[in-house]
């Protein structure tokens, strides 16, 4: 199978350029700079290699950078934005920082040949996001395109094969980025289309039946579509070995609990636990206001469930969590900054008493993960189920958790869910909750004041949750909702729609 190596110098984008190839059909994945040598990526055979962009600037001394071999291993090379840079650096030429080179956003480009820009305009609008920029170019390289601001947006070394572009391509704003990484695939590198959803289950199995060969494994399942398709890839590798535990932590949705035991355990015949702590989680959150507070508990909490589980089941070996890309660039992993400590990445705590961790999905994004779950069988509701946080509820109640409240937010919560899905609008998004705020105002209700909660509704459309818009639901389902909810959750005196994107806002409130 043909393959690309995403090398990665800490950019935000780095899972983006791998996913944009393997929509190709072209196998992509990602290394850090640092983790691996010239000779292992001349052992892999890859047919090409890309270096992402990243926050430094080359002529840091301690800037990420590889070694100048990678660059003469006949294997071709494309370089963005700091890979650009540091394949310039890494070549002779320099790189500079002049006041006004820098650029963000829409751009436009112009481009005056070579083999990654075959069948691309002359002008077209590019995506630019730097403060250096390529002051000379190295020997052997001629530059290929321009903007207004950055006299080498892209050079070329066609004898080496090496490329780059100061620009993203990876990035939707990028015209015709695609058409670009395109020619860089198949045009330069030559990659046969050989790589499916199919091959990353094939894959992935085999390198866990061998990897994880006589471990026992112990999962986190809440019935979300992360965590369930970990646990079917994981029970394809290893079978019997596989324990899933489901903690019923006291804030999951209406129902939540009893549709997961039965889909895993009777559906799919799956080694499956049910934990009910209910009230080990509800006496740590006592008191708890603040959100990273709420996640780091809820966090530690959870592992040490698994513990004193594994301690129950005899020797388990290995912990495995049903994280996906997007959890990991949001909790600050690698250099991107920190946004939320998602739970299952950020409050694991460091003493750990298992072997390893396995996270089959690390490198996908949510749509990877649906297709993958749909050809492991996993039936449609639940492979489209929307996303729900593992801290569940407790990040959608704002202040003090309490059963009284996570008891209210549940009902106005099934209410409004129910009010899409009866009206299709389930269709135009791709997220739907209610949040339970800390504010109460004032109501009435027949000729009675009434004092209650303000819970807030929202409705989130994304392709991949790390960026969002907020759903514009008919105000037909929303005043249905509304008017349900006011009557029939007591407690509950207001309803108002979180009409704000991502960003500036996150997707939960908390
Ligand atoms: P935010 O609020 O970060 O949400 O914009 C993006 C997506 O991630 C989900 N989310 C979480 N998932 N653990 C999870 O497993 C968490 O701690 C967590 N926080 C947010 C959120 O529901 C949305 O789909």
């Amino acid at each position: 199978m043909d393959k690309i190596l995403v090398l990665d110098f800490g950019g935000q984008y780095n899972q983006l350029i791998a996913r944009k190839v393997r929509e190709q059909s072209v196998y992509a994945e990602i290394k850090a700079y640092s983790k691996i040598s010239p000779e292992d990526i001349k052992k892999e055979e890859y047919k090409g290699i890309i270096f992402t962009g990243g926050p430094n600037s080359v002529n840091e001394a301690d800037a990420p950078k590889c070694s100048p071999a990678v660059l003469n291993l006949s294997i071709p090379v494309l370089g963005i934005c700091y890979g650009a840079q540091l394949m310039a650096y890494l070549s002779g030429g320099s790189v500079g920082k002049a006041e006004n080179s820098s650029e963000y956003g829409k751009t436009e480009l112009t481009v005056s040949g070579g083999k990654l820009f075959d069948g691309i305009p002359e002008k077209s609008v590019c995506w630019m996001s730097h403060t250096d920029y390529i002051s000379s170019v190295p020997d052997g390289f001629e530059v290929t395109a321009r903007t207004d601001k950055c006299p080498c947006a892209a050079m070329s070394c066609p004898e080496k094969n090496l490329y780059a572009v100061q620009f993203h391509p990876e990035v939707t704003h990028t015209e015709y980025g695609t058409d670009i990484l395109r020619n860089f695939i198949f045009g330069i590198c030559g990659c046969k289309t050989d790589w499916k959803m199919e091959s990353f289950i094939d894959v992935s199995v085999e390198k866990y039946k061998s990897e994880l060969k006589d471990k026992r494994v112990l999962l986190a399942l809440s019935g979300g579509v992360d965590s369930s398709v970990a646990a079917l890839l994981l029970h394809k590798a290893v079978g019997e070995n596989l324990v899933c535990v489901f903690v019923d932590h006291g804030l999951l949705r209406k129902d939540e609990g009893d549709l997961v035991e039965k889909t895993f355990k009777g559906k799919f015949g799956i080694n499956l636990i049910r934990v009910n702590a209910q009230e080990r989680f509800l006496s740590k959150l006592s008191g708890v206001t603040e959100p990273e507070k709420k996640r780091k508990i809820i966090g530690e909490e959870f592992i040490r469930v698994f513990e004193e589980e594994a301690k129950e089941l005899g020797k388990i070996h290995i912990l495995a969590q049903g994280t996906i890309y997007p959890d990991v660039i949001e909790s600050g992993k690698g250099d991107s900054a920190t946004i939320k400590s998602h739970h299952n990445v950020g409050g694991l705590p460091d003493r750990i008493s298992f072997d390893g961790i396995a996270e089959p999905l690390r490198e996908l994004f949510k749509d990877e993960v649906r297709q993958v779950g749909l050809q492991l069988g996993l039936p449609e509701e639940l492979v489209w189920r929307q996303p729900f946080p593992g801290p569940g509820l407790a990040v959608r109640i704002i202040g003090e958790i309490t059963k009284e409240k996570a008891d209210i937010l549940r009902e106005a919560d099934a209410i409004f869910r129910e009010e899409v899905k009866n009206a299709n609008a389930d269709k135009d998004t791709n997220q739907y909750f209610a949040v339970l705020t800390d504010t109460r105002t004032v109501g009435v209700m027949g000729d009675a004041r009434t004092y209650g909660y303000t819970v807030a509704l929202r409705a989130v459309t994304t392709d991949d949750f790390m960026t969002a818009e907020w759903t514009r639901l008919p105000y037909e389902v929303l005043g249905r909702a509304s008017s349900r909810i006011t009557n029939e959750v007591k407690g509950i005196s207001r309803v108002v729609y979180d009409i704000t994107s991502k960003p500036p806002a996150t997707v939960e409130w908390e």
